[in-house]
C-alpha cells in the first residue's frame, strides 16, 4: 500500500511536469491586422473545430467565416505522439494561443508535441520559413567528423521519407555511431504541404545546421511549415516514461530566433 501510494505520487509529479511544459516557440505577428469581434468569434469556433478534429486524427486544417472575417486554421501533432498526448497538447495549445495573442489575426504556437496556427490570410500549402526558432545543445560532440557525416546521411534519409507519398509528412530513424552511442532524428512537415514543398522546407531547415547546430549534441529547427530535431538520446515515441521526461528537459539548450 505504501509503495503504491509513493508510486502514484511520483507518477502524478511526472504528469504535472510534462503538462506544464512551456511552449517551445510562439509568434504573435505584430504586422498583421487586429481582430474584430466578428473575427474573434470565428477564431473561437475555429479553435474548437481544430481541437476536436486534431484529437482524433493528429492533423486538421480548415477555415471558417466569410469575407474579411474568414479565418484559416491548422493544427498538427508530432506524428509519433500517442493520441492521448496529442489531445492534451492541442487542448492546451488552443487555450494558450488566445492568451499569447489576444488581438492579432496571425498567431502561431509550438509545443514539443503539437503546433497550432491561425490567420485571416490563407496560408495552406505555402512553405513558410520566415520565422524560425532554433534550439541547440551547448555541448559539443567529441568526434565532429564522424558525427557530421552520420548526421548528414541520416537527415538525407529521413527527409526523403518524410516527403514521400503516404508518410503524412513525418519520418524518424536512428543510427549507431559507436557500440554505446546512437543518434536519433525526426523530421516533419505540416500535412497541407505538397511533397515538393515538404522537401523544400526540410532542406531549408537542415541548411541551418552548419550555422546553428555545428557539432552540437542535439538541435531543433522549428518553422511554421516543418520541424527537424536530432539528439544523442531517444526522444520520439514509443518512449518509456523516464525517456519521455528526459527528452522534454531543456537543461543545456539555448534558443535562437531568426526572422526574415
Ligand atoms: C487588413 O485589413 C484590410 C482592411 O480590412 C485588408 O484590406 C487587408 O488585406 C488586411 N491585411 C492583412 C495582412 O490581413
Ligand atoms: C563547443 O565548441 C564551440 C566552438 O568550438 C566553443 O565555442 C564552445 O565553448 C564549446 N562548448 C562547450 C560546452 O565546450
Amino acid at each position: 500500500m505504501a509503495f503504491t501510494l509513493q508510486y502514484l505520487i511520483i507518477f502524478s509529479l511526472c504528469i504535472l511536469y510534462v503538462e506544464s511544459t512551456d511552449p517551445s516557440a510562439q509568434l504573435c505577428n505584430e504586422n498583421s491586422n487586429t481582430t474584430t469581434s466578428e473575427i474573434k468569434k470565428n477564431i473561437d469556433s475555429l479553435l474548437t473545430t481544430l481541437v476536436q478534429a486534431t484529437s482524433k486524427s493528429g492533423y486538421s486544417a480548415t477555415s471558417l467565416g466569410s469575407g474579411q472575417s474568414r479565418v484559416y486554421g491548422l493544427a498538427q501533432c508530432r506524428g509519433d505522439v500517442p493520441s492521448d498526448e496529442c489531445s492534451t497538447c492541442i487542448q492546451t495549445a488552443a487555450k494558450e494561443i488566445k492568451k499569447v495573442c489576444p488581438d492579432r489575426v496571425d498567431a502561431r504556437l509550438w509545443y514539443e508535441y503539437c503546433f497550432i496556427r491561425y490567420n485571416t490570410e490563407n496560408f495552406f500549402g505555402q512553405v513558410d520559413t520566415g520565422y524560425g526558432t532554433f534550439y541547440y545543445n551547448v555541448e559539443n560532440v567529441t568526434d565532429p567528423k564522424t558525427f557530421n557525416s552520420a548526421l548528414g546521411a541520416l537527415m538525407y534519409r529521413i527527409n526523403s521519407l518524410a516527403s514521400a507519398p503516404g508518410n503524412k509528412g513525418i519520418a524518424k530513424d536512428e543510427t549507431k555511431l559507436t557500440d554505446f552511442v546512437t543518434l536519433y532524428a525526426l523530421s516533419q512537415c505540416t500535412q497541407d504541404l505538397s511533397q515538393l514543398s515538404c522537401r523544400q522546407c526540410l532542406a531549408i531547415a537542415v541548411g541551418n545546421f552548419p550555422t546553428y547546430c555545428d557539432s552540437k549534441k542535439g538541435c531543433r529547427i522549428i518553422y511554421s511549415s516543418c520541424y527537424v530535431r536530432y539528439e544523442l538520446y531517444p526522444f520520439f515515441f514509443p518512449l518509456d516514461a523516464k525517456s519521455a521526461l528526459e527528452s522534454s528537459s531543456m537543461t543545456n539548450y539555448v534558443s535562437v530566433i531568426k526572422k526574415h
